[in-house]
């Protein structure tokens, strides 16, 4: 079958960091580089305290506005919580969700991820749904089992929605540590991924998947990452609160 060409994808997520005039000005020297750059998508997830504001500064722009996480309902008794058409409101294009720092601290399990991938979806988002083994299960040889488990989890009961979703394949062991994943790994890993997909799904789904790599990418080891055929993108964290480092990573990503 011919490969299906997939757009790459390359994402930061700015985690907790960055008061709004900080983001802001993030959002302003990224889009002064990349307002017109048409070769990959780029998206920005700002905390949720500063969708707004870059929501304001990427406006008229190619640049999509993420954020870090939801909840499934669409309203209610939910205190602290933030909902798909709250993010709607502000011209949110995408959500990530099931990060390992929530899978892990606030004990989001593949249900939960599963419930907000479908509400996400109704809700006119597209979900970045993040899976990844800890480096024990890596170690210990578990870690496309695990993997496989996250994914068939986090996007059970999907069908024909599982189009609007990306993937992102981040190593736990990978975050944050600046032990990046080597490129043989990772690719390894996003084909693993694929396969899945394809025994869940089809084939034809699983080859216009995108899956984006996420753990300590940075300028210097994105073009390899990136090259790699199964590689659809980065999920950036820390690289990603420097202007300068995101826009070159974007511009390895064509
Ligand atoms: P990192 O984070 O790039 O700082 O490793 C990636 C992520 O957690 O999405």
């Amino acid at each position: 079958m011919a490969k299906k060409l997939r757009k790459k994808i390359i994402a930061g997520n700015w985690k907790m960091n960055k008061s709004v005039s900080e983001a802001a000005d993030l959002a302003s020297d990224i889009k002064s580089d990349l307002a017109d750059y048409r070769d990959a998508d780029i998206v920005l997830c700002p905390p949720f305290t500063a969708l707004k504001t870059v929501s304001d500064v990427i406006t008229q722009t190619h640049i999509k506005l993420g954020a870090q996480n939801m909840h499934w309902a669409s309203d209610g008794a939910y205190t602290g919580e933030i909902s798909p058409s709250m993010l709607r409101d502000v011209f949110c294009h995408y959500v990530i969700l099931g990060h390992s720092e929530r899978r892990t601290m606030f004990n989001e399990t593949d249900e939960i991820v599963n419930k907000k991938v479908k509400a996400a979806i109704a809700g006119n988002l597209c979900p970045i749904v993040c899976v990844g083994e800890v480096l024990q299960e890596r170690e210990s040889g578990a870690a496309n089992d695990v993997v496989k488990k996250q994914v068939a989890g986090s996007l059970a009961g999907l069908g024909d929605d599982i189009g609007k979703v990306v993937i992102a394949y981040e190593p736990v062991w990978a975050i944050g540590t600046g032990k990046v994943a080597t490129p043989a790994q990772a690719q390894e890993m996003h084909a693993f991924i694929r396969g899945v997909l394809g025994s869940i799904f089809n084939e034809d789904i699983a080859q216009s998947i995108r899956i984006q790599y996420g753990g300590s990418m940075k300028p210097s080891n994105a073009g390899e990452l990136l090259s790699q055929p199964d590689i659809d993108g980065g999920l950036i964290g820390g690289a990603a609160l420097d202007a300068r480092s995101f826009v070159e990573i974007v511009r390895l990503a064509k």
